[in-house]
């Protein structure tokens, strides 16, 4: 008897010391080896049948003492376990909540970009709708429904790269004003569109020619349009881009496709008109083109000059945006200098 009690007790004591595994599988291992249904436990169990009943009762309460405190050191085992692998997680996930964050680097809206939004939603405002066209334009849009027919000596100014005897890459925006006319009745009155896009002229690139730009065209047509609504609608935009104080000045001109025609200028916002570097002395500094719509054009497109007029305009974006921001040379918009772009983030 005495020695069956020894041999637990001895069980009891390897048991605790195998218990201090260091990891979940092996503790599993001790758990199977010590409780298992094979187990010295088990087969304690067992023996004890044979056992007398003073003896059994006795030997009884051992193995179950033995077994509990075997099943709770594995118990707690597993618990220190299951502590450790938590704060070993917790010591190698920390995060540095003081370390200063990532500079993220976004991008901006190009210059001109912001340009054309501004006039864009300018125009909006007042009831215009936005219309694209292509920049690959048939000579017929970009000439010949202007009133510029083949052989005009005003096509010099605007000459450009043809693609094919009939196609080039359009001069101006204004060929969207006969593209829209052309698809319009005038039962579809008034006609309110602003339209920026690309063109492309032949020119020396230096400081303020490009050979690729932008252009702003918008054009209106109903019933007694004149030149004093385009010289409102002229005032307000030259007070929307520049400043409240801003005048303007309409020049005579010729365009073949308005009539009568007008160079617009804007008084010089650095100097207020006293003139200085920026407007050459001059006090004026001159922003667009624009005129109304020469009857010619009406006619051809379907409308008659006699009940309805209009009035086109056509400004060069890169133009606005130098002036707007003090910018020297045109071609700092193309080469994509992030010292350039990144002063115009918002
Ligand atoms: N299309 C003209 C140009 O590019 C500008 C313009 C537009 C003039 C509309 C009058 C009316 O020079």
């Amino acid at each position: 008897m005495s020695e069956q009690h020894t041999l637990l007790e001895e069980l009891l004591a390897t048991a605790l010391v195998e218990v201090q595994t260091d990891d979940l599988k092996s503790l599993n291992d001790v758990r199977v080896k010590y409780l298992g249904k094979k187990g010295p436990i088990q087969e304690a169990m067992k023996a004890m049948k044979g056992m007398e009943p003073e003896a059994r009762k006795e030997f009884g309460q051992l193995v179950n003492t033995v077994k509990g405190q075997i099943a709770a050191a594995v118990e707690n085992r597993l618990l220190e376990l299951e502590q450790a692998a938590i704060a070993q997680r917790l010591a190698n996930e920390t995060l540095d909540i003081t370390l200063p964050a990532q500079n993220l680097h976004t991008g901006s809206i190009h210059p001109l970009q912001q340009v054309v939004d501004d006039i864009t939603a300018f125009f909006r405002s007042m009831g215009y709708e936005a219309a694209e066209g292509p920049e690959v334009e048939t000579d017929f849009y970009n000439f010949e429904m202007l009133n510029l027919p083949h052989d005009h000596p005003a096509r010099d100014m605007q000459d450009s790269f043809y693609v094919d005897p009939h196609r080039l890459l359009r001069t101006h925006t204004s060929g969207v004003q006969a593209r829209t006319f052309e698809s319009r009745t005038e039962a579809q009155l008034p006609i309110k569109v602003i339209c920026p896009g690309k063109v492309y002229r032949r020119d020396d690139d230096d400081a303020t020619h490009s050979h690729q730009f932008m252009q702003i065209e918008a054009f209106i047509v109903d019933e007694n349009i004149s030149m004093a609504n385009l010289k409102g609608t002229l005032q307000a935009l030259a007070r929307h881009l520049f400043g409240a104080d801003r005048e303007i000045r309409l020049r005579p001109s010729f365009f073949p496709f308005t009539e009568p025609s007008v160079e617009v200028d804007v008084s010089c916002a650095k100097c207020n008109g006293a003139g200085c570097n920026v407007c050459k002395q001059t006090g004026w500094i001159e922003i667009l083109g624009a005129g109304l719509i020469h009857p010619n054009v009406l006619t051809m497109t379907g409308f008659d000059p006699q009940k309805v007029s209009g009035f086109a305009l056509g400004m060069g974006v890169e133009r606005i945006a130098m002036l707007k921001y003090g910018i020297e040379d045109i071609r700092h918009f193309y080469v994509n200098d992030l010292r350039f772009l990144n002063q115009f983030k918002r």
